[in-house]
Order: C-alpha cells, then sequence, then structure tokens
C-alpha cells in the first residue's frame, strides 16, 4: 500500500530571526550556509507571506519543474515582484495549461536551430559596429559593453531593418521605458510589491513607456502587412511571425509579446555577458586555452571551448539564482503534501554548487562541459520544464558568436580592482565593478 504523503508541518521550519540567512542561498558560496543543517528541504512562512517550501531535493526539483498543470511560474512572479506589471499578464511565463502550450508553440519557431543560425551575421554585425568604440589598454566596464551588445543584438534580431527614422524612435523609446523599469521609485513599487500581498501599485511613467514602444511596434508590424512582398526576404524575428502561419495575434497582441522578449531578454544577456568577461580576466589560464585556439585558426576548437566556458559560466553565475513555482491547487510532489497557495523554492545556485552533482563545485573548470552539454536536470540557468526559458539556445549561441568576435580581436585581461564579491543587484547578482576588464590587441 503507498504511504499517505507528509504534510509540510514535518519539516524543519526556519524561525523567523533566521530569514536573513536565506541571502546566504543567492550568493556564491550556498554550501557554507547554514541553513543546510536543516537537510533538502525546509519551510519558511515569514509573517504575512504564504508559507514557502524551500527544496533542493532534485527528485522533488525534477517533479516541480515537470508539473505544469498544479504550478505556475507566473503567479510565483506576481506575489513576490512587479514582474506582472512590467511583462503584462498575457506574456508567455503569466500564462498556464493550455493557453500556455498554444502561446507556446505559436512562439518557438523563431528560437529553433534553423532560424538561430541566420541571426549570427546579424549578430557580429553588432560586434563590428562597437568594438571600435572601446578603449584599448586600459580599463572598461564590460557589464556597459555587455548591455550595448544585447540591446544591439535584439533590435537587429527581433526587428531587422527598419527604416531610419522609426528605429531611431524605436531605440529611444525601448531607451526611455528600460530608464522607467530601472528607476528608483519603480524599484520602490517592486519592493512593496510583495509587503501588499502581491499587488503592485500603479506606476505611469512605467505605462507611458510601455504604451510609446508599443506605438512604434505596431507601427513597424502595419507597415510590413502592407508591403507588396510581405518582407519575404527578411530574417529577422518579426518577419517570422508577420504573413505566416504563426500570425494568430492581432497587432497589440503581437507587439506585447515582442517587447515582453526584448524585456526578458535584455538584462539577462547583458549581466551573463559581463560575467563571462569577468571570469576570463578572472582565470588566465582559461583565457590561454581560447588563444591558443584562436591563434591557431581552430574555429570547432574555439566553438567547442566558448561553449564550455558559457556553461561553466551559467553555472557559477546564474542570473537568478533561483526561481520557483506557486501551488495552483492541493497536490502531491515526491511524497509531499503541498497546498494550493504555497510557494515552492527551487534554489539554482545551492544547486551548481553540490559537490555530489559538480565535483570541486566553486572551481571555474569549464572543461567540465567539453565533452558533456550541460544535464537539463542539475543545470538550472534556464529554469527547467515547460516553462524552461524560451530564449535559451538563443542566448547561448549568441554568447558564443559575440565573444568569438571580440575574441578574434581582442584579448581579455583583469584591470586593477577586484573581480569579486559580486554586487546585489534585486534578487541576483552582478559582477563586482560592473565587471572592470581591461581589453588588450590580438
Ligand atoms: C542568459 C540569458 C537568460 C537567462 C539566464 C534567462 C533565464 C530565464 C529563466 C530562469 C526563466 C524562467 C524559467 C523557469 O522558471 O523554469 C526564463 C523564462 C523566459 N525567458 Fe529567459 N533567460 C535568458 C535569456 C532570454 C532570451 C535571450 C530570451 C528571448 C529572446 C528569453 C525569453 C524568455 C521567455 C519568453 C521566458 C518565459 C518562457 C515561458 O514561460 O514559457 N530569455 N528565462
Amino acid at each position: 500500500m503507498s504511504q499517505p504523503p507528509i504534510s509540510l508541518h514535518r519539516l524543519p521550519r526556519l524561525r523567523n530571526r533566521e530569514l536573513a540567512q536565506l541571502g546566504g542561498l543567492i550568493r556564491p558560496g550556498t554550501h557554507a550556509s547554514s541553513l543546510l543543517d536543516f537537510g533538502k528541504r525546509f519551510v519558511v512562512s515569514p509573517p504575512g507571506f504564504p508559507t514557502m517550501l524551500v527544496t533542493h531535493d532534485m527528485d522533488d526539483v525534477r517533479e516541480v519543474f515537470a508539473n505544469h498543470d498544479d504550478f505556475s511560474v507566473g503567479q510565483l512572479m506576481s506575489r513576490l515582484s512587479s514582474h506582472d506589471r512590467v511583462f503584462g499578464k498575457e506574456t508567455l511565463i503569466f500564462l498556464e495549461g493550455d493557453d500556455h502550450r498554444r502561446e507556446r508553440r505559436l512562439f518557438s519557431p523563431p528560437f529553433q536551430s534553423k532560424a538561430l543560425k541566420s541571426y549570427e551575421d546579424l549578430m557580429i554585425e553588432v560586434v563590428e559596429r562597437e568594438l571600435p568604440t572601446w578603449p584599448i589598454g586600459e580599463p572598461i566596464e564590460f557589464l556597459q559593453v555587455g548591455y550595448d551588445l544585447a540591446i544591439g543584438v535584439l533590435l537587429n534580431v527581433i526587428f531587422g531593418d527598419v527604416a531610419p527614422e522609426r528605429r531611431e524612435r524605436l531605440k529611444q523609446a525601448v531607451k526611455n521605458w528600460f530608464g522607467a523599469i530601472e528607476s528608483r521609485g519603480f524599484l520602490a513599487v517592486t519592493l512593496l510589491t510583495p509587503v501588499l500581498g502581491g499587488y503592485t501599485l500603479p506606476y505611469p511613467p512605467l505605462n507611458r513607456g510601455q504604451a510609446a514602444v508599443d506605438a512604434v511596434i505596431i507601427e513597424e508590424i502595419a507597415a510590413r502587412r502592407a508591403a507588396p512582398d510581405g518582407g519575404s526576404d527578411r530574417r529577422d524575428m518579426l518577419a517570422r511571425y508577420i504573413n505566416t502561419d504563426l500570425d494568430q495575434h492581432d497587432d497589440a497582441a503581437l507587439s506585447r509579446n515582442m517587447r515582453g522578449i526584448l524585456l526578458g531578454a535584455y538584462e539577462t544577456t547583458a549581466i551573463t555577458l559581463g560575467w563571462i568577461a569577468t571570469m576570463l580576466a578572472g582565470h588566465p589560464e582559461v583565457m590561454a586555452e581560447l588563444d591558443a585556439a584562436i591563434d591557431a585558426g581552430d574555429g570547432p576548437r574555439i566553438d567547442a571551448y566558448l561553449d564550455a566556458v558559457v556553461a561553466e559560466t551559467m553555472r557559477l553565475r546564474p542570473v537568478s539564482p533561483f526561481t520557483g513555482r506557486r501551488a495552483l491547487r492541493d497536490t502531491v510532489v515526491n511524497g509531499l503534501a503541498i497546498p494550493k497557495g504555497t510557494i515552492v523554492i527551487l534554489p539554482i545556485l545551492l544547486i551548481h554548487e553540490n559537490p555530489e552533482l559538480y565535483p570541486d563545485p566553486l572551481e571555474f573548470r569549464p572543461e567540465r562541459f567539453l565533452d558533456e552539454r550541460p544535464n537539463g536536470h542539475t543545470w538550472l540557468t534556464f529554469g527547467a520544464g515547460p516553462h524552461r526559458c524560451l530564449g535559451a539556445s538563443f542566448a547561448l549561441v549568441e554568447a558564443r558568436i559575440l565573444f568569438r568576435a571580440i575574441l578574434e580581436q581582442r584579448r581579455i585581461q583583469k584591470a586593477d580592482g577586484p573581480l569579486e564579491p559580486p554586487r546585489r543587484l534585486h534578487t541576483g547578482l552582478s559582477p563586482a565593478n560592473n565587471a572592470l576588464v581591461t581589453l588588450l590587441p590580438r
């Protein structure tokens, strides 16, 4: 006879005065946290918050990620952050069940490998445009480089060749919108959201910013629909939706989703690019491997080693050190009864630093991923399951293509100033000193 499920009440529970220790699970060195004394599962119930289960039992983690029907990632984000107001409740991450399956099917093709190949030139173009503006032989904040590259690639790949005047307006509107999201005012609104039970206060500058971006995107969509050839020779992402079988949204909905993709991709990519440069600057032996492959002109070796560097960087410095889900109904996970409304926290960084999964886990050793691709169950930078990051392959290809184009012309070296400890950025981590490195000619 099967055992009845275990109740959350039977698990260790963090006392309120221990809550601050949760911060130790989002900084590198998680395995030094005293919270590990609780075992692989423990419960947190801060006053005014739903019950939260933190689990790094890998069977729990697998089951929660795979369960599309009983858990929601969007509801977790709405409860703890202002994401629903920023992205819009109709975008992928906030949809569930069949609605999510349908939309995900419609939005996936431009992110699959055949399409990705066709974006490579659009990515290289951005490096060719930006690289001559970077100083040589003196410190440069590579995080800023990461932001410039990320937005350049996104505008190129999502929208492609837009009439210059409209392109300028789009760039400006996106800049203003990002400005509103990053403003102190909106940060305060975001910090208040969990305290207000998941209600995000209205923030008019954000609404104005979004409306301005949508207006330009809608104008571009309308222009393409009206074009006599329907834009059939274009390689950009928007062209892969308009006038195709995937074109099942009205202009406003298509625009909202393009805006959501832009936002989901921007900061995550920029910070990751900053981390890759930081890791290369801090590990001259890894840089030397790449130098040797580049000097030998050995394309496949460069690509294989760069893929490994990217995977290892994302293991040690995942942009989101945790993700999670909220239970939509009473359910059971790996023999544990999870009541409706419970938040399940899946601590990505803690899992990535587990010595049973990654020997010498704190060492930066790209060789781990030279002969083996990252394992989808234990390498969780992009989450897992049906809501796994739609842009995961895109982001991996992009990081390789951009760094190959950069390293073919520049070496990356440590600048004066520490590379650690990382700077706290909302619930994530960003490189110390904005990834200060020195670029040298090759
Ligand atoms: C290094 C860069 C990136 C990181 C670390 C990252 C990380 C993530 C994570 C952790 C999730 C939630 C997954 C889960 O909880 O299971 C997610 C979802 C998502 N990401 Fe990314 N992301 C990155 C880049 C991108 C890019 C480049 C795009 C698009 C071009 C993108 C679009 C999305 C979308 C649309 C979702 C929602 C998917 C769904 O709900 O079905 N992301 N991402």
